[in-house]
């Protein structure tokens, strides 16, 4: 059974009549709607009536569309009939290289997100180069966060290459995809179910870039390039990362896509942001603490650190690199 985004089958011939090959199909509109576990009930009673003649041995589910439709299809997968068969097919550059894999999937409740949900990884992820490549060219700089925090995580011959692009492209992101893919997997597979704190690693730049995200609504990708931009910041500024680390990473050309003019006006923001920014920061997930959490510092490429931080520490440091910025 194909579970698809439906803006795929409006927007492709090639999509839609690669659906045809599928005895099951079931489209939905992308988006955190979709997610909402109010929705639900009503998905699910469509989906069982579906497939209510199909033995739960013979049903796999394939899930082609974003993170959203691959974080509800995948949900969907590991309870019907107990559980069946997964494949996703994402079409968009975040669920290519982030949320297809390592097999977590979610649903929002009440407007909160990702508050439910399973651990529940596919049998396979199938990346199709024309589907991909169909996406907005501007899509690839939100892609590019995920890549590049991968390979400051990872450091070795993945950053090495990718410290000599010159240029962030659809074709480049494509082309590393195996490598940004690899390096999550060997994070995920030391911790697949989050219970020894590794995985918490995929979280560098996310902190901060929650906070961005939510509070200048920000494409995911683009707030987290800031946010990794701001954990750098920070990394140097607390002497974890050296100097002659940090330049290694500024030096690079594709570091400068962690800045944009649009940064700046952001963080010439009214200090009333800070009351706001504060409470995002204690919604944070991560949170260990009443006020603390674990934060992804970096040492050098390839060597990051977890440190727990209070929300106040983080809120002054966004305030100093407000003012640093202000004064350059
Ligand atoms: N499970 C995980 O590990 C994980 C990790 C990160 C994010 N996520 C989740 O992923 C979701 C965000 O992912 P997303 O940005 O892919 O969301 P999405 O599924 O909402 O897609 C974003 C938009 O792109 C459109 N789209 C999809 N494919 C397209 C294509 N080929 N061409 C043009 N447009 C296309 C969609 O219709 C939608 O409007 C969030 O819900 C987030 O919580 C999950
Ligand atoms: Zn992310």
């Amino acid at each position: 059974m194909l579970i698809y985004d439906k803006i795929l089958a409006k927007k492709s011939k090639a999509f839609r009549q690669w659906m045809k090959s599928f005895d099951l199909s079931y489209g939905v509109q992308a988006g955190e709607e979709l997610k909402a576990v109010e929705n639900f009930p009503k998905h699910i009673q469509h989906l069982v009536k579906l497939c209510e003649n199909t033995s739960s041995r013979r049903l796999t589910l394939v899930v082609a569309g974003g993170g959203s439709v691959g974080d509800f299809g995948g949900f969907v997968a590991s309870i019907l009939k107990r559980g069946v068969g997964l494949v996703h097919v994402p079409s968009t550059w975040l669920a290519a290289i982030d949320s297809a894999h390592g097999g977590k999937t979610a649903l929002n409740v009440a407007g909160s997100k990702n508050q439910i949900g399973t651990f529940y990884p596919a049998k396979q992820t199938v990346l199709v180069k024309d589907l991909l490549l169909a996406q907005p060219e501007e899509r690839s700089f939100e892609a590019f966060s995920e890549l590049i925090k991968i390979a400051l995580l990872e450091g070795g011959e993945f950053w090495r290459k990718l410290r000599a692009e010159k240029e962030v492209t659809s074709e480049m992101v494509w082309r590393y995809l195996p490598q940004a893919i690899a390096g999550k997997m060997r994070i995920v597979n030391k911790d697949p179910q989050e219970k020894s704190g590794h995985r918490h690693l995929l979280n560098f730049g996310h902190t901060v870039g929650h906070v961005f995200e939510a509070y200048y609504e920000l494409p995911h990708g683009i707030a987290i390039n800031y946010g990794l931009d701001f954990a750098l910041k920070w990394s140097a500024r607390q002497g974890i990362l050296s100097a002659k680390a940090e330049e290694e990473i500024r030096t690079a050309p594709v570091s400068a896509y962690l800045l944009s003019a649009e940064r700046d006006e952001l963080l010439s923001a009214r200090e009333s942001v800070l009351k706001k920014w504060n409470q995002l920061l204690l919604q944070d997930k991560k949170k260990n603490s009443s006020r603390r959490l674990r934060f992804i510092f970096m040492k050098k490429v390839g060597q990051p650190v977890i440190k727990e931080v209070s929300v106040d520490e983080i809120l002054m440091e966004l305030c100093r690199q407000k003012e640093d910025e202000l004064h350059d």
